[in-house]
């Protein structure tokens, strides 16, 4: 299975974000990764619906919005009607999951769940079928430039086996600290998305450093 990269615009220039994206196409990217925090469900304050809106209309680029705030399910509409392709919501502040999932996807975008850290791979269980991409968080939310946790290789290879054996085949995004030393050992555990933002806003030459990446996760 070819793997997906999806760089995260939070490590980049904010006042240049249309002509990072048209850098990122060029690069070969497959998605543009949006990060969405509202200051309660995460410790930083980020971009929204409007920012969504406008990159639609400057690249061709899946957007892959994740949503690290405390009420998603008020904004869900907002979002897919921006041009979202992909909407991950947080399990964590979600009692009805399975709801908002299937909204997600009546909405016409696909249904992401993202588990932080502490969060057990159990806690999507009874929803395999409703997903079409589990985003494994592999540091905290808030913050680009964080370091890989470790152990998030054995929650990816226990989160693809929770979904294979529900025979689901939805993608395993993992976000945060990815870089060209972890991307194989990443994949081998079993995604088939690799968010970064540091790894590529932070190298000289970021399209560069897309390719690298791409390279690192087919080894
Ligand atoms: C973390 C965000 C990530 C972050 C990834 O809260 O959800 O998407 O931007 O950035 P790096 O790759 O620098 O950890
Ligand atoms: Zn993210």
């Amino acid at each position: 299975m070819t793997v997906k990269i999806a760089p995260s615009i939070l490590a980049a220039d904010f006042a240049r974000l249309g002509e990072i994206v048209a850098l990122l196409e060029t690069a070969g990217a497959d998605m543009v990764h949006v990060d969405v925090m509202d200051g309660h469900f995460v410790p930083n304050i980020t971009i929204g619906v409007p920012v969504v809106a406008a990159l639609r209309k400057v690249t061709r680029l899946p957007l892959d919005v994740h949503l690290m705030i405390t009420d998603p399910d008020r904004f869900l509409e907002a979002f897919v009607g921006a041009g979202a392709s992909v909407v991950t919501v947080h399990a964590e502040v979600l009692p009805h999951l399975h709801r908002t999932l299937t909204r997600i996807r009546q909405l016409g975008a696909r249904a992401g769940v993202a588990l932080n850290p502490s969060t057990p791979v159990a806690a999507i269980g009874d929803v395999t079928s409703e997903i079409d991409q589990l985003v494994i968080m592999s540091v905290n939310p808030g913050f680009s430039g964080q370091s890989f946790i470790a152990r998030s290789l054995d929650k990816i290879a226990a989160a693809r086996s929770l979904l294979a054996a529900n025979g689901s085949r939805a993608d395993i995004e993992v976000d945060g600290g990815v870089d060209v030393a972890n991307a194989a050992a990443i994949v081998a555990a079993g995604a088939t998305v690799l968010v970064a933002g540091a790894a590529v806003f932070g190298a000289a030459d970021p399209a560069a450093a897309v390719n690298a990446l791409r390279a690192a996760a087919a080894r």
